[in-house]
């Protein structure tokens, strides 16, 4: 089944116009856009890339869920690309007092607002919201319940490519709450479509594993010591506490004995193993505090790739609207 939103974020000549999903992109399409973001990145201590690529857009930052990591590096990379950007309080927005988040898409767009960044709870929000704004307005998706989080899969892979360089010889675990994560469908997503060697889902037990017609040629595993065996990249995810019934939510310090990334269990993956994250992170339940800090962890390069992978799709969305006007 073909998601909405891959079709939906083409304009008529098949360009994204839109970043709502990575379903459909082409290895060419993530290929370019991990390239511009590599050029972008610069080593710690150095002065960080700026140009005016996004000059004269202002960019609006809608976070309707809680956000740390992506809207900071969304608002960043922005204002380095010479935007405009304003972060909306949804705590305090018209949105609380009734209004639809059509009305508070539209009060924006008046405002000349037009790259709108959007984390929803609610699944196929971004892909409504895009089939209703002004053909010149771009929507990014910055989190959608827990199916599509494209700009986070796009920093997971340049993170592993840069530290691992050719992914067709690369086996990568994703562990922990998969089913109700969508840092691991966007993570499958690039992966798979960059050819990635092996892709494990591991999860303690059936309800935190995604239905079986989910993550297709992921291998699956419900024992984290037998997934994470040889393995050249582990991904460790938090669980994803709001997405479930209290009753549901597992017992942390049985979790981490039972489940956890520890420095013991990460022995068991290749030596030169890297350590991946996409935070916030809960120390000792799904990630051991010395493993998430530990020589292997790349923690913190995820976070400054981070901004460099929101630039390069900012800076390839505004190159797209503008090679669109140029034929109206
Ligand atoms: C993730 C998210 O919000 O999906 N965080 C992030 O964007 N860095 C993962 C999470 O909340 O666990």
């Amino acid at each position: 089944m073909t998601d909405l939103g891959a079709t939906i974020q083409r304009d008529a000549e098949g360009r994204l116009r839109h970043l709502i999903t990575l379903e459909g992109l082409t290895r060419e399409e993530i290929t370019a856009i991990l390239d511009l973001a590599q050029f972008y990145v610069r080593p710690p201590g150095e002065l960080p890339a700026r140009d005016q690529s996004l000059a004269g857009h202002t960019v609006a930052n809608l976070f309707f869920e809680p956000s740390t990591r992506t809207r900071v590096s969304f608002e960043i990379a922005a204002q380095r690309l010479g935007a405009e950007v304003v972060n909306l309080d949804m705590q305090t927005s018209s949105r609380v007092k009734g209004e639809t988040v059509l009305d508070t898409i539209y009060t924006l767009q008046a405002m000349h607002a037009d790259i709108l960044v959007m984390r929803d709870a609610e699944p196929g929000l971004p892909a409504y919201v895009a089939q209703h704004v002004a053909p010149h307005v771009c929507i990014l998706n910055a989190g959608e319940a827990h199916l599509s989080h494209p700009t986070q899969g796009l920093l997971d892979a340049l993170t592993i490519r840069q530290m691992k360089g050719d992914l067709t010889k690369v086996s990568v675990l994703i562990a922990g709450d998969i089913a109700h994560s969508r840092v691991a469908r966007s993570a499958w997503q690039v992966l798979s479509t960059l050819g990635v060697k092996e892709i494990r889902i591991a999860a303690p037990d059936d309800y935190l594993m995604p239905k079986p017609r989910e993550f297709p040629g992921a291998i699956r595993e419900t024992d984290i010591d037998r997934a994470i065996q040889g393995v050249d990249v582990v991904m460790a995810l938090r669980i994803q506490r709001e997405r479930m019934s209290s009753a549901q939510i597992p017992d942390e310090s049985a979790y981490h004995d039972q489940f956890g990334i520890t420095m013991e269990r990460l022995r068991k993956a290749r030596p030169d193993a890297i350590v991946m994250h996409p935070g916030p992170m809960n120390r000792d339940v799904e990630i051991a505090s010395n493993v998430a800090d530990g020589s292997q962890s790349v923690i913190q390069r995820q976070v400054a790739n981070g901004v460099a992978v929101r630039m390069a799709v900012l800076a390839t969305i505004s190159r797209n609207v503008q090679a669109r006007r140029q034929f109206q």
